[in-house]
């Protein structure tokens, strides 16, 4: 019997009901229970236990009936996880952008509670796995860029934020000639950590709608400054990863924070996550604002290159994008 009402979003913890992408299901025994929403008005009935196997003959009605997301309970996502991992990892014909949007899905629920826990560890201990993932499904494989762009959610949530400046960062890094595969991994580790110190800003101050007042400003300042703090001491991330949490809000010309360093001073991948960042920034929904189009966003970078942002990356990006949008 279903009690929770489920988020379409996928970020109830466990307990609740969270949805999954029918993509990431084969005809198998599953080791959790499926939940199915027969009815836009309706709360999710049991579908399949997680004693039933789920058969070939129920992905096709699924399939046939349109039927995209089904819900399993929150306190079952390890193992659901675990089983798509593992299913991605034999099968050999799903496409790359197919495996990202996987990807994508699985991993929100547990970034969502790593990020809201006590504690930094399971964060990290999350990112390294989901970092790894996300450069292999980006990096290792001839992904179509015009596919991914469509299949990305573009909203201000931190899931969204995280991921998508994450792949931005990857695909704008191998673009500029970074092409080793811990390198990559590194740098999807630091961009999935870039705003890690937002845990510690009041969360009001992070969902205001609406420009900011100064003391405001300073206090959402403080999130480069804590989250270098936070990670400093750990061997288990790398410096350049470091780098780019504590640098990816400065400017080439001096104006950014929390160091106001210049130019060269600023470590590369940490411009790499800034142009990725403020890309995503622009591109994404916000309470107080539309999103920019991609081409305005492109053209805010264009208009500031060299002067705020490195301007080879920028052209870069441009680039990249340019081959990736319709025109
Ligand atoms: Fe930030
Ligand atoms: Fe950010």
């Amino acid at each position: 019997m279903v009690t929770d009402s489920p988020s379409a979003s996928s970020t109830t913890s466990s307990g609740g009901l969270v949805s999954v992408p029918v993509i990431g299901l084969r005809a198998s025994q599953l080791g959790f229970a499926l939940y199915i929403r027969r009815n836009q008005n309706e709360a999710p009935q049991l579908y399949r236990s997680a004693e039933y196997p789920l058969r070939k003959a129920d992905l096709e009605k699924l399939a046939a009936r349109g039927i995209t997301t089904l819900y399993i309970r929150g306190s079952e996502h390890t193992a659901y996880r675990n089983y798509v991992l593992n299913g991605l990892a034999r099968d050999d014909e799903l496409t790359p952008a197919e495996r990202y949007k996987i990807l994508r899905e699985i991993y929100r629920v547990a970034f969502d509670e790593a990020f809201r826990a006590d504690t930094l560890d399971p964060m990290i201990e999350f990112t390294k796995e989901f970092g790894g993932a996300l450069a292999d499904a980006v990096c290792g494989n001839e992904i179509v860029l015009g596919d991914l762009f469509t299949l990305m959610e573009h909203d201000a949530g931190t899931y969204t934020h995280s991921i998508n400046v994450a792949t931005y960062s990857l695909i704008l890094a191998k673009a500029l000639g970074i092409g080793d595969m811990s390198q990559l991994q590194a740098i999807a580790t630091g961009a999935v950590l870039h705003d890690i110190g937002k845990r510690a800003i009041q969360l009001s101050i992070l969902a205001h709608a609406g420009p900011l007042n100064a003391q405001q400003q300073e206090e959402i300042h403080r999130h480069p400054t804590i989250g270098f703090r936070d990670i400093a001491m750990r061997t288990d991330i790398s410096f350049d990863s470091k780098m780019m949490v504590y640098q990816h809000h400065e400017r080439i010309d001096g104006s950014g924070y929390p160091v106001r360093l210049i130019g060269e001073e600023i470590h590369v991948w940490a411009k790499i996550c800034a142009v990725a960042d403020v890309f995503h920034a622009l591109t994404s929904h916000r309470p107080y604002r539309a999103a920019l189009s991609a081409r305005k966003a492109l053209q805010f970078l264009d208009e500031q290159a060299d002067t705020t942002w490195d301007g080879s990356m920028v052209r870069c990006w441009i680039a990249i994008m340019n081959d990736t949008l319709d025109p």
